[in-house]
């Protein structure tokens, strides 16, 4: 079995940010323009009247303070509250392979490899600007990179699924190289009109270079093990999708967009988290307290704070539970990966960290690495 490093991480921040102030100001602009558009059947008691958010609540329940979009005009109007971007013609790129390709181009250069030496392509994110073909080809196309591409959607916990599975390639010998992606244009399929979810995402790319110890010049880090988990839940769910004509449901819809139960969220991912991350550690018999650093998943400042807890018998130091997600938001699969990428500095030769996320599915990955 090869030896498997990290030798390269990349992220692409968008051009815009949104801080909550901005955010709650257009969708209360929002919920006065429904409000009065809809005056009589909300008097009639037949449409439940918009009720206004708050940039005091956001930063309360989430830790988030702003986040990055591709597009911030057409979201910030309370006539439109989406993203708004112009359709592009097949023979251009796409928006997400342009996103994930900028990060890809990162990772490479940290790692000192060219992008035709790589021989896997992994296009691991929460949602595909398309069905086919696999945006993971394109990308591969517009790279010059040989082998082969694939596209994988596990949701958040995407980049250590992806991760595993390229780690699991490169230990079996039937590939060299990969980069894992993670382009989330996650502001097009949040809801922006429902105060209970429009504040928790942001756009991002994020991108990790994997290769064979014995072919990498410039390794990071030592992929130690890695684990993945799934149980299935209808807490985290869209149901778009490509039925939608059949289904008759070409409607404006909510279920069309994201949609969550925030609460029973949180009470039953933090179990399932802590328990897999402690028989991870058990099964490699490694002790989580030695463990130097812990990329979680950005998704809730209080959750991060439970897990790193958990994990750690004590209350970890913002350095050794590193945050993003109060600039970023809930980036999805890429949230750990940009902590990674942003947060390694500090570390000894030796040290071990953990990358973990975890979302709808529910789906937990775990990846143990190891300083260099
Ligand atoms: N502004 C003001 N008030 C708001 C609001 C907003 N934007 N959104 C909701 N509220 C209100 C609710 O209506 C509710 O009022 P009520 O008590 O009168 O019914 C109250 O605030 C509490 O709402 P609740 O949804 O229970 O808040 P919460 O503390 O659970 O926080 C989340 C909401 C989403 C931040 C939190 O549940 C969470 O982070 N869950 C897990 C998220 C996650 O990991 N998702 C994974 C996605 S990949």
């Amino acid at each position: 079995m090869k030896e498997v490093v990290i030798s390269g991480t990349g992220v692409f921040t968008p051009p815009y940010s949104i801080s909550n102030d901005e955010l709650v100001a257009s969708f209360n602009a929002y919920v006065d323009l429904f409000n009065a558009e809809h005056a009589d059947e909300i008097a009639a008691g037949t449409v439940e009247a918009k009720s206004y958010s708050s940039s005091e609540f956001i930063f309360a329940a989430s830790g988030i303070e702003s986040r990055y979009v591709m597009e911030k005009e057409g979201i910030l109007d309370p006539h439109r509250m989406c993203p708004s971007y112009p359709p592009r013609g097949d023979d251009e790129p796409s928006l997400m392979a342009e996103m994930a390709l900028d990060a890809a181009k990162v990772a490479l250069e940290m790692g000192g490899v060219e992008a035709s030496d790589v021989d896997l392509i992994l296009c691991a994110a929460s949602n595909m600007e398309r069905a086919y073909p696999a945006m993971a080809v394109e990308i591969q196309a517009l790279m010059g990179a040989g082998g082969f591409a694939f596209d994988m959607n596990v949701a958040c916990s995407s980049a250590t699924f992806g991760i595993q599975t390229a780690a699991d390639m490169i230990r079996a010998g039937s590939i060299k190289r990969a980069l894992v992606l993670c382009p989330e244009i996650t502001s097009g399929h949040l809801e922006w009109r429902d105060r209970d979810c429009h504040f928790i995402f942001g756009d991002v790319a994020t991108a990790v270079l994997l290769e064979a110890a014995d072919v990498a010049t410039k390794p990071q880090f030592k992929l130690l093990s890695s684990r993945c988990a799934t149980q299935f839940s209808n807490n985290i769910r869209n149901n778009n999708g490509f039925l939608r004509r059949a289904h008759d449901q070409m409607d404006d819809r909510r279920d069309m967009q994201f949609m969550q139960n925030g609460r029973k969220v949180f009470k039953e991912v933090l179990p399932l988290v802590s328990q897999h991350i402690a028989q991870h550690m058990q099964e490699e018999e490694q002790d989580p307290t030695s463990l130097k650093r812990l990329w979680l998943h950005q998704a809730n400042k209080s959750m991060n704070d439970y897990i790193g807890k958990k994990v750690l018998g004590r209350v970890p130091t913002p350095e050794e539970q590193p945050n993003i997600l109060q600039d970023y938001a809930n980036t999805s699969s890429a949230g750990s990966i940009i902590a990674f990428a942003q947060h390694g500095e500090g570390l000894s030769q030796g040290d071990l960290g953990l990358i973990c996320s975890f979302g709808a599915g529910y789906s937990v990955g775990s990846v143990v690495v190891e300083k260099l």
